[in-house]
């Protein structure tokens, strides 16, 4: 009897002992749980950022302030519902100290009351929807929203001599937000729309929209649909002759994504957009990271590789200023304000919104060195989210 008690005690005893080490084991390594579609229709958002963070950390090393970080990275095949199952199990089982990554507007809404309940930053290194930001004090982003850009391509195109605008969009959040803010500024100029479709997220098929489109006879067309999408709706565009038909197309950058420009042929030549990055931004950094993103992947980063690098670079930033400690709520006021020099510019966190401060480029799709480029010609610098409900 005396000997089972005695082991029991010292059965419990090392169980005892292995509960009071595990917080210190946990706390060697900070976690990220990284979500992101890795399968799906925005494979290509998934894949820029998981290359990105791995680019970086190779650049920076795997540890800040004296804590190892670890990715621990989730495919949710952009579905919100696998975004919040992923994310539950990886705050209560994997007791991750940041949610990132979120390929689409959906997904990191779905995270948002977990980042909450949680009190662990929530970084959005993807989606564009402006009201992103306002559903959870602990979410920070490094992407962009389709406000900045749509405003300054709306104001853009009626200073340009363009009249009539036909518009489509992919019929979602991020679509709707780009549709709203570009008609403001365009009908404010004058400009009318002269045809509106709205087309689905998911495998849209846009060859019947577009023949409606050019019956229209607009000056230009404005488009978006998300990262990824760009090269089949160009192909489409090109079949049904609406580049000979001189109708030329606008809009946020999205549509021009440098990762699948290349492939989109002369069709793409003369394209303008407003976007916050492209591969052919002059900086010194810029270069060095194109080289650097090429060599290790063989194509070139476009926006969503930036959005990740740099949401990245925030994390890490944010953890040498707390000098290692991950408590949500030092991690989000050291990253409110923060302010670096990015691949696409200087960029910076509003601190009181914490969303994203960026150049925007007014770029025009050119031919340098043979291969297609978004060439910059025109910076609205520091740009602030339009799309804000509430401050
Ligand atoms: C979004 O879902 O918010 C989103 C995704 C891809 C883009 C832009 C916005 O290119």
């Amino acid at each position: 009897m005396r000997t089972k008690f005695s082991l029991l005690q010292a059965v419990a005893g090392v169980a005892l002992g292995v509960v009071a080490l595990a917080p210190a084991q946990a706390q060697e390594s900070v976690k990220i749980g990284l979500i992101l579609p890795m399968t799906g229709g925005q494979a290509s958002t998934g894949k820029q950022i998981d290359n990105a963070i791995k680019l970086y950390m190779q650049q920076n090393g795997d540890s800040v302030a004296g804590r190892k970080i670890e990715v621990i990275l989730k495919d949710d095949a952009a579905v919100p519902d696998n975004t919040k199952r992923l994310a539950q199990e990886l705050i209560v089982n994997d007791k991750v100290n940041f949610i990132a990554g979120f390929g689409v507007t959906p997904a990191a809404l779905a995270a948002a009351p977990l980042a909450t309940e949680a009190k662990i930053p929530e970084i959005v290194m993807a989606a564009g929807t402006s009201i992103i930001t306002e559903r959870s004090p602990y979410i920070v982003r490094t992407s962009f929203t389709l406000a900045q850009s749509s405003t300054i391509i709306g104001d853009w195109a009626v200073k340009n001599g363009i009249k009539k605008v036909a518009t489509l969009t992919s019929d979602y959040a991020p679509g709707n937000d780009a549709l709203k803010f570009f008609k403001e500024h365009f009908a404010a100029g004058g400009g009318e729309i002269v045809e509106e479709v709205k087309v689905p997220l998911a495998n849209p098929d846009f060859a019947p929209f577009l023949q409606r489109m050019k019956d229209s006879k607009p000056d230009a067309m404005f488009v978006f649909v998300p990262a990824g999408q760009g090269g089949n709706f160009m192909k489409q565009y090109a079949e049904r002759g609406l580049d000979k038909a001189g109708i030329k197309v606008i809009g946020p950058g999205d549509v021009m994504d440098d990762d699948v420009l290349n492939g989109m042929g002369d069709a793409a030549l003369g394209t303008v957009t407003a976007h916050l990055y492209s591969a052919a931004h002059p900086s010194q950094m810029n270069k060095d990271f194109v080289a650097a993103y090429k060599k290790a992947f063989s194509n070139r980063p476009g926006f969503m590789a930036v959005s990740g690098y740099d949401g990245i670079h925030l994390i890490y930033q944010a953890l040498k200023k707390t000098g290692g400690k991950t408590d949500g709520d030092a991690l989000i006021e050291a990253m409110k304000g923060m302010k670096w020099e990015s691949p696409r510019g200087p960029i910076s966190i509003d601190p009181e919104t914490r969303d994203i401060v960026q150049n925007i480029y007014i770029r025009k799709v050119e031919k340098v060195d043979g291969e297609l480029y978004n060439v910059e010609f025109q910076t609205f610098e520091a740009v602030k989210d339009a799309g804000k409900t509430k401050k």
